[in-house]
């Protein structure tokens, strides 16, 4: 057991007592971020002249080596510190000496941990949307191939008017361009420096905050130095945004193994993103669908432990923040590892585009445009909806389809039917003529593909605004 604040104890830490208040085990992941932090710190206290140029130098060349031999596996995270922090630091002072012993000056634990923590997220708010762009790009190549694809559009899970994949595959192309745009507000929002807010109250040595801010790439120095060690908002709204994600891809997921069903046959899952069953030679499982929409449940998890982590804890630090850690590294990588998995599983995936227009002729899909058909020729809308309804009773009673009736059995339900009747419920006049914006007709479609690719060719925030 190794402290950093050995000074006012007579007594050693009960090893249980150690364990349970250590966070070495999984702040490690802090390490580049704690590094990152610390040269910054260091290089503006030699700026302000509270350390000599040798000290800062000394310093920096030591954080740089500790580094080093951690990349290259010769230095290993030795548990018998308390924290990442302490670790840097007790290295620190075993390279370079007293020189080491003066970095924390004018710096906490408290105000160190929430610039780690907000490096840390910056860096995964700015992955993940990078992530999701990929996500997009391959969404909308998938799109431009399929806007002839003729598929059944649902409510209910129930067959309603038939759309394209292009159309279908659009809607999820719209939630993760949101989840995206949340990304970009979550990063303008947290994207101010804490260091320097020490303890909870500031300090008394001349700190350049505007400087140690500039150089860690933040818009500015947060102002209150109270919530400056205090905040976790950002985490918050990130998993927020995370589980938002999440629940879309649990939502696509969901679709992928009804799709991949021998019912649907609407797709096949590729060999390398499926498994076998142990016992069942002919399966072959959507398992990777499946792990993403259970993972759904601990990202979600993670966000209302951390809100309920935050719900009562007085100003300024309290350890109980020390709980945000394991559970935003949990749902971070989860996410991330979602959403590549994701974006490969669809890549690879075939879709059986006979399957799903065959689908999209039958269970009456055409319906509404029969009724609509009648109004235009004259009959109230009500009406028409209640003579379809009949004829699909009529339809159902003889195993057919609308659009296999002759025109005399038609005229027994209404007078109004005329030979143009089969090309007005054709299944492509049924959706090429859904011209509305956002409808799937494709002369629609392409404009909206046009209006994504724009979009899509737009710097993200990865080219952002700090730099
Ligand atoms: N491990 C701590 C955390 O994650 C670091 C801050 C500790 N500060 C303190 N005053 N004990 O929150």
């Amino acid at each position: 057991m190794a402290q950093l604040w050995g000074g006012r104890f007579t007594k050693e830490t009960d090893a249980k007592v150690f364990a349970f208040n250590a966070s070495l085990p999984f702040d490690k992941n802090l390490f580049t971020q704690d590094i990152e932090g610390s040269i910054a710190h260091a290089v503006m206290l030699e700026k302000q002249g509270i350390l000599t140029l040798e000290e800062k130098d000394a310093i920096v060349k030591g954080l740089a080596g500790i580094r080093k031999d951690v990349e290259k596996g010769i230095l290993s995270f030795d548990e018998t510190q308390e924290d990442i922090h302490s670790f840097v630091e007790a290295n620190l002072i075993e390279r370079i000496g007293e020189a080491g012993k003066k970095l924390h000056t004018g710096r906490s634990r408290n105000d160190q941990v929430a610039l780690d923590m907000r490096l840390y997220t910056r860096e995964h708010v700015l992955k993940t949307d990078e992530l999701l762009k990929q996500l997009l790009s391959v969404l909308l190549g998938i799109m431009e191939e399929n806007l002839d694809t003729y598929m059944p559009g649902f409510t209910h899970l129930q067959k309603a008017q038939p759309v394209t994949l292009a159309h279908h595959l659009g809607a999820y192309f719209e939630m993760f361009k949101r989840d995206r745009l949340r990304c970009r507000d979550i990063y303008k929002r947290m994207n101010f420096c804490p260091l320097g807010a020490g303890a909870l109250a500031g300090t008394t040595y001349p700190l350049d905050r505007n400087y140690t801010a500039a150089l860690l790439g933040f818009e500015m120095p947060t102002l209150n130095s109270m919530d400056s060690v205090s905040d976790r908002d950002y985490l918050i709204e990130f998993l927020a945004a995370l589980s938002t994600m999440m629940m879309h891809l649990s939502r696509f997921c969901e679709e992928i193994i009804l799709w991949n069903s021998n019912e649907y046959r609407f797709i096949e899952l590729d060999d390398s993103y499926s498994t076998g069953s142990s016992i069942m030679p002919q399966k072959k499982n959507p398992d990777i669908a499946e792990l993403i929409r259970g993972k759904t449940g601990r990202v979600y998890g993670a966000l209302m432990a951390l809100l309920t982590t935050m719900k009562g804890i007085p100003l300024a630090y309290n350890k109980d923040m020390q709980e945000d850690k394991e559970l935003s590294f949990d749902a971070i990588r989860t996410v991330e590892d979602s959403l590549e998995l994701f974006t490969g599983m669809l890549v690879t995936m075939k879709f059986n585009k006979e399957i799903m227009a065959t689908s999209a002729m039958n269970g009456f899909t055409n319906a509404t445009d029969a009724a609509d058909y009648l109004v235009n020729k004259g009959v109230p809308f009500r009406d028409a909806h209640g003579i379809i309804g009949r004829l699909v009773l009529y339809c159902l009673e003889k195993n057919t389809g609308i659009d296999a009736l002759d025109i005399t059995e038609l005229k027994n339900f209404s007078d109004k039917f005329e030979p143009d009747i089969y090309d007005a419920i054709s299944l492509k006049t049924c959706v090429e003529k859904r011209l509305t914006i956002g409808a799937p007709g494709r002369k629609m479609m392409e404009e909206t593909i046009r209006i994504n690719k724009e979009y899509l060719a737009e710097e993200g925030i990865g080219c952002r605004e700090s730099q």
